[in-house]
């Protein structure tokens, strides 16, 4: 009788070891088929992150103020080139799984072809944010006062956001930014460098840019750059920087 007590119950261990490892085979298999999927859903975003974005108006949108042709050019030719010698500098490199803020945070330890197409990459798209058809006139809100705060007037804010433009030498940006106390500043940077970057002079998040490049205005301005920039007023997108001041504050 003892025997066959025995006899079951090893059976019953048997069956009961036998359906734990299939449990937890199977387990396993989910598990790696979960990671698996997480990796190529990884490995999508890190491919599909550094999009060329459309245009968020039409080519003529900004006319009379910035030209058609001259947008046409900017945007498909400069702007495309910058992208795609970015997709090229970064591919099979650490950088490809990278978002962009990081490479910019690190910039200093990275080549100069990424510094330069990632920064002319990422500086366009702010840039055409930034403007709208029938923009200008002034922001409202928050944004008005701590221009007001910071600069003393939306006045002498355009004056000195105007004239980081005309004395940037070469080729370069002007931005106004927030830093990280949450003061507004206004600076320009030469080539494709950005306030995002590691080695910028002033470190801040951008809100507003304007291109000073030739390449921005020659085709309609030639060598006025002022008369590009007294223009540029016109088109600003203040709802816009609006936003990313909010966000900024968050
Ligand atoms: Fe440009």
């Amino acid at each position: 009788m003892n025997n066959i007590k025995l006899g079951l119950t090893a059976i019953i261990v048997l069956f009961l070891g036998l359906q734990y490892s299939f449990i937890a085979q199977a387990q396993n298999i989910s598990r790696n088929q979960t990671n698996n999927d997480t990796k190529k859903l990884n490995n999508m975003n890190s491919t599909n992150k550094f999009e060329f974005q459309a245009l968020p108006y039409a080519n003529d949108a900004l006319e009379p103020f910035i030209d058609k042709l001259t947008l046409e050019i900017h945007y498909g030719k400069h702007h495309k080139a910058y992208y795609d010698n970015f997709i090229a500098a970064i591919k099979g490199t650490e950088m490809e799984s990278m978002d962009m803020m990081h490479i910019f945070k690190n910039m200093s330890k990275f080549p100069m072809a990424v510094r330069n197409n990632g920064g002319g990459y990422f500086n366009h798209t702010f840039y055409w944010e930034g403007m709208k058809a029938q923009g200008g006139g002034s922001p409202t809100g928050k944004l008005s006062d701590a221009i007001a705060q910071s600069f003393t007037s939306f006045d002498e804010f355009k004056k000195q956001f105007s004239d980081a433009g005309k004395t940037r030498f070469g080729s370069g940006w002007a931005w106004l930014s927030i830093d990280d106390k949450g003061k507004l500043f206004i600076s320009s940077t030469p080539n494709q460098d950005n306030p995002l970057m590691d080695l910028a002079e002033k470190k801040g998040t951008p809100l507003l840019v304007m291109d000073v490049w030739e390449h921005a205005y020659y085709l309609k301005y030639q060598n006025k750059r002022p008369d590009y920039i007294d223009a540029f007023w016109n088109v600003v997108n203040w709802a816009e920087v609006a936003k990313r001041y909010e966000k900024a504050l968050n």
